[in-house]
């Protein structure tokens, strides 16, 4: 058997999280895309693999908070175990040391191997060929890569590897270029050697700690960052060149887009959207060209990839679409214009406003003849090698770089205004047009 643990962090890893101000009202992994949340799409795509007989998420959210309460919900509902696995420092044990941590529930019915996610990724996780790749290497370890251009290698783990697909150089977030190929947060790990080695370190840390209280000049948050251990620093790295760490290369025309702001879900929903079209076309809002002309004024105008929450109100003028999800009671007016965007639970839009390129927060509501617009977050097609940035949102001139325009929850926008490239804070009355602006 197998087993899938999915790396969510926790509310401290949100603080500085470019995810804002989404994040300030629910938890990263809970944020809707394509009307389903983030860390469900991921659980959702292990019924690809028979063999995976339990899912773990491993973070430092709080019993009984909504992300708690989420997992909850799930019980019963997939053929695989989904539990959560709480680890008791708020500031988390590092992407191994809530592995290590919980390595007793990891190891029971001793698997073959073990999926670890990165909650933040989002592409077709091809985990069927990395069960392939892994049973034909032997105690070896999986990583799966992609490739980024230069300027966005720096935000990765970079990767050098050999011409048999052997790890030789591991480098966590490099300064100089090292290589294009990144770490795409997903792995395949042989349990028993990893487990092994991240002992050895924890045992080295314990050490030192030991002879830092003897000489009396640790501090408590010394002793307890002892358990912080590293997947990429004291893992990747450590084991690269030692012929047990292997990459499998994501093919470009795979989708594959890291999740730091909310920009880039909007470019994440396409997949989502599309990956419906593909196995439950029934999920999305049948497209206009597709119905006969004489039901063509039953519904609003679709145009290609559309999901619409069954509670929402829209008006049969209105055109939505393509990429666009639109939340539970929800109500669109008439004369909408919505494209490539997503709308959460509760907004309104009024007659004939326009959003394009956002994300409209839970119980906005956006004024009458009003423009929401931002900008597209694509990787650039003229260069081979990039992805989606999921970096930075200032220049190095400290402006705000051209994004999706994001409305916290219960923003309203008067009538005949314009937002333009904006990041709204959550409850904020707005009565005027803004540009290229963080409003506070
Ligand atoms: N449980 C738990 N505990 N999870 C954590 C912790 C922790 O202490 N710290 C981080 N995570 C989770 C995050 O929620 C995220 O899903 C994942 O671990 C990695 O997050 P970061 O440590 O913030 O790294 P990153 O996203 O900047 O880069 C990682 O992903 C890239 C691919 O998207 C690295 O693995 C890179 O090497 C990789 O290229
Ligand atoms: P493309 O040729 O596909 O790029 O369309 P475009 O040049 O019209 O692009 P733009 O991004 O400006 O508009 C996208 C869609 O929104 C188009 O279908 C427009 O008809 C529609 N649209 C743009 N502005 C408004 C507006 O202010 N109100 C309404 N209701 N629709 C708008």
């Amino acid at each position: 058997s197998y087993k899938a643990i999915i790396l969510i962090g926790g509310q401290q890893h949100q603080h500085g999280s470019i995810f804002r101000p989404l994040s300030l009202d629910l938890p990263t992994p809970l944020f809707p895309v394509a009307g389903r949340p983030l860390v469900q799409h991921q659980i959702e795509v292990c019924l690809k693999v028979q063999a995976i007989t339990e899912v773990l998420l491993i973070g430092c959210y709080n019993r009984g908070d909504t992300l708690d309460q989420f997992i909850t919900s799930l019980q019963g509902k997939y053929p695989f175990k989904v539990r959560y696995l709480q680890e008791y420092n708020p500031m988390g044990l590092g992407t191994g040391g809530g592995l290590y941590h919980f390595r007793d529930q990891i190891l029971a019915t001793d698997p073959r191997g073990m999926f670890v996610f990165n909650c933040d990724v989002c592409c077709d996780f091809p985990l069927r060929d990395m069960i392939e790749f892994y049973e034909s290497k032997p105690n070896s370890h999986v990583i799966l890569g992609t490739t980024v251009n230069e300027k966005q290698s720096h935000h990765y783990g970079c990767i050098v590897t050999d011409p048999s697909h052997q790890v030789r150089h591991y480098v966590e977030k490099p300064e100089t270029f090292v290589s294009n190929l990144i770490n795409a947060g997903i792995y395949l790990l042989s349990p028993a050697d990893f487990f092994s080695h991240i002992r050895s370190v924890y045992n080295i840390r314990a050490m030192h700690t030991i002879e830092y209280m003897n000489n009396g000049d640790s501090t408590m948050d010394e002793v307890t960052h002892v358990e912080s251990i590293s997947l990429e620093h004291d893992f990747l790295a450590k084991i690269a060149g030692s012929a047990r760490l292997y990459v499998m290369e994501l093919s470009r025309d795979r989708f594959w887009s890291q999740i730091k702001t909310a920009g880039c879900a909007i470019y994440a929903s396409r997949f989502y959207l599309y990956t419906y079209r593909v196995s439950y076309p029934e999920m999305l809002s049948p497209n206009s060209s597709d119905t006969l002309q004489s039901d063509s004024n039953m519904g609003p105008c679709i145009t290609g990839n559309v999901w619409i929450h069954s509670s929402a109100k829209v008006d049969t003028s209105a055109h939505l679409g393509p990429n666009v999800s639109i939340g539970a009671n929800v109500v669109i007016a008439s004369g909408v214009r919505v494209r490539e965007s997503i709308v959460l639970d509760g907004a309104r839009l009024e007659r004939h406003s326009c959003v394009l390129y956002s994300v409209v927060g839970w119980n906005c509501r956006v004024g009458a003849w009003s423009r929401v617009e931002g900008m597209p977050n694509d990787p650039d097609a003229d260069d081979p090698h990039a992805r989606p940035n999921a970096d930075a949102l200032f220049d190095s001139e400290g402006r705000l770089l051209p994004s999706s325009t994001i409305l916290g929850q219960g923003v309203s926008l008067a009538p005949e205004k314009m937002l333009l490239n904006c990041i709204v804070l959550p409850h904020k009355s707005l009565s005027a047009t803004y540009k290229h602006q963080i409003i506070l």
